[in-house]
């Protein structure tokens, strides 16, 4: 299936901040979207379908010469048919174009789905937060850098 990956819009902050209840168990507001889309140092990405309609998003914040990944979301129903692997190379595609460094993130340990998504680009482990995500729920922080010598740090 093929999805058009575009940079969000106004109008996407709704079906944004819908996706994210469906997602999330501490999902952020519609308000929160708003603060975001008024931050110049943020971008995100948005998959629609053939109809339309938003099914997945993602964005990082640009911090100096990094990229913090915020979020990536895909309505379960249009799960497994390459939409978050578009976002995520979009994502990558313009932190590459901003002379970005290093790209970094949390995932939580449990998140097997997200894990193998991260690891299948080229994200590679760094370390654990411990309790990151509540008492006994680590984070896995993770890492992808555009240079090969620093890959092979
Ligand atoms: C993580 C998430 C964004 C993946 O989106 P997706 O559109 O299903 O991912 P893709 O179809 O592009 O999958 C790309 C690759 O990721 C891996 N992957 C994705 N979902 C997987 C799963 N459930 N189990 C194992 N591997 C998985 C596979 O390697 C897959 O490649 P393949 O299909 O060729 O095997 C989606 O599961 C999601 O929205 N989860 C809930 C929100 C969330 O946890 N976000 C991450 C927060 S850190």
């Amino acid at each position: 299936m093929s999805f058009l990956i575009r940079p969000y819009e106004l109008k996407d902050l709704n079906p944004i901040a819908e996706l994210e209840k469906q997602c999330f168990e501490n999902p952020w507001s519609y308000s929160a979207f708003c603060m975001e889309y008024a931050d110049k140092n943020k971008f995100y990405f948005v998959a629609e379908s053939d109809e339309g309609k938003v099914v997945g998003y993602g964005g990082f914040a640009h911090v100096e010469d990094e990229a913090h990944i915020m979020n990536i979301a895909v309505r379960a129903d249009f799960r497994r048919r390459g939409a978050g692997f578009a976002i995520l190379s979009a994502i990558l595609k313009k932190a590459e174009e901003l002379s970005i460094r290093a790209v970094t993130l949390e995932v939580n340990d449990a998140n097997s789905a997200a894990i193998a998504l991260y690891e299948k680009v080229g994200f590679r482990l760094a370390g654990l937060r411990p309790h990151y995500y509540g008492w006994g729920k680590p984070a896995r922080i993770y890492w992808y850098y555009f240079r090969d010598d620093e890959k092979a740090d």
